[in-house]
């Protein structure tokens, strides 16, 4: 893959857990300024890769370049420095600690740049009054927000989200991919991870499907068959019986298609989020 331009490049990756090996040789190119979606059912290695960049996981082999300079080897606070931060599937807050304290932790290595809690809290327009709350009090969808509010408080370049619709119920989740666009306009590239491929295709400029670690698709989502993704997201074997569907029903392939109509707010095949 042509990484010209790129913000984020991912190069022939390979990760192992263990004897397992859960991605094997995973490219991936974002561009500033870009949504990159990584779709594919549980297991596939979507988190295992968000990790990876994130420096949370060793890579066998393969390279994380950020704008240029190799991190591959770099440990994952310099990486938060160097402008990596991952919000993690469930979102892992401290739940003892208060909203505010959870959102302190992200200050920690952070760099310099437009978010600082008042940014937080202007953005989230809840947050403030509840900043002494424990996170273990609030809803999923605030910790959520909490969890967003932590990452971005770093001032990331690039922003990882892993599942960010997960236990959400659909107005919640559609409240936070609402966000999205005012994180890029204000200079933030994302890449995210999303089991919802609906939810995947409204969001993302590109879309990459993994398979048991590999790459088994990749384009503009408005290019891409729901056959395409289908394939892509079951292995060429399975046939749209729905045996192997994503927890929650068809929020995976075949819901694909009716992407734009569930972004119309009409009602879709997808079913709720898990
Ligand atoms: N810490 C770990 N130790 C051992 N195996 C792991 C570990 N983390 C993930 N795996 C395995 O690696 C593979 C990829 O897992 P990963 O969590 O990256 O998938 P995923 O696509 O994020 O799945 P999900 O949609 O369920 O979150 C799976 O087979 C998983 O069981
Ligand atoms: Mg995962």
């Amino acid at each position: 893959m042509s990484a010209a331009g790129a913000l984020l490049e991912v190069d022939r990756l390979t990760v192992h857990h263990g004897q397992l090996r859960a991605l094997t040789e995973v490219s991936l190119a974002v561009r500033p300024g870009e949504v990159h979606g990584i779709i594919g059912a549980n297991g596939a290695g979507k988190s295992t890769l968000l990790r990876t960049i994130a420096g949370l996981h060793k890579a066998t082999s393969g390279r994380v370049v950020l704008d240029g300079a190799d991190v591959t080897h770099a440990p994952p606070e310099r990486r938060l420095e160097a402008g990596i931060a991952l919000v993690p599937e469930g979102r892992r807050l401290f739940p003892s600690l208060t909203v505010e304290e959870n959102l302190l932790v992200g200050r920690h290595r952070a760099r310099s740049g437009p978010f600082d809690l008042a940014a937080v809290y202007s953005l989230f327009g809840w947050m403030a009054g509840r900043r002494r709350q424990r996170a273990a009090q609030l809803s999923g969808g605030e910790q959520q927000a909490v969890a967003i509010g932590r990452a971005l408080v770093a001032n990331p370049r690039v922003l990882l989200l892993d599942e960010l619709s997960l236990g959400l119920a659909p107005i919640v989740v559609q409240r936070i991919y609402e966000l999205l666009p005012k994180l890029l306009a204000s200079g933030v590239t994302i890449l995210l991870v999303e089991q919802d491929v609906s939810q995947a295709m409204r969001a993302a400029s590109r879309i990459q499907c993994l398979l048991e670690g590999r790459t088994t698709l990749e384009g503009r989502p408005g290019e891409l068959s729901r056959e395409q993704v289908e394939r892509a997201y079951f292995g060429s074997e399975v046939s749209g019986s729905g045996a192997d569907a994503p927890a929650g029903g068809l929020t995976g392939p075949a819901a694909a298609v009716g992407a734009a109509r569930a972004a119309r707010g009409e009602p879709g095949e997808g079913g709720p989020p898990r």
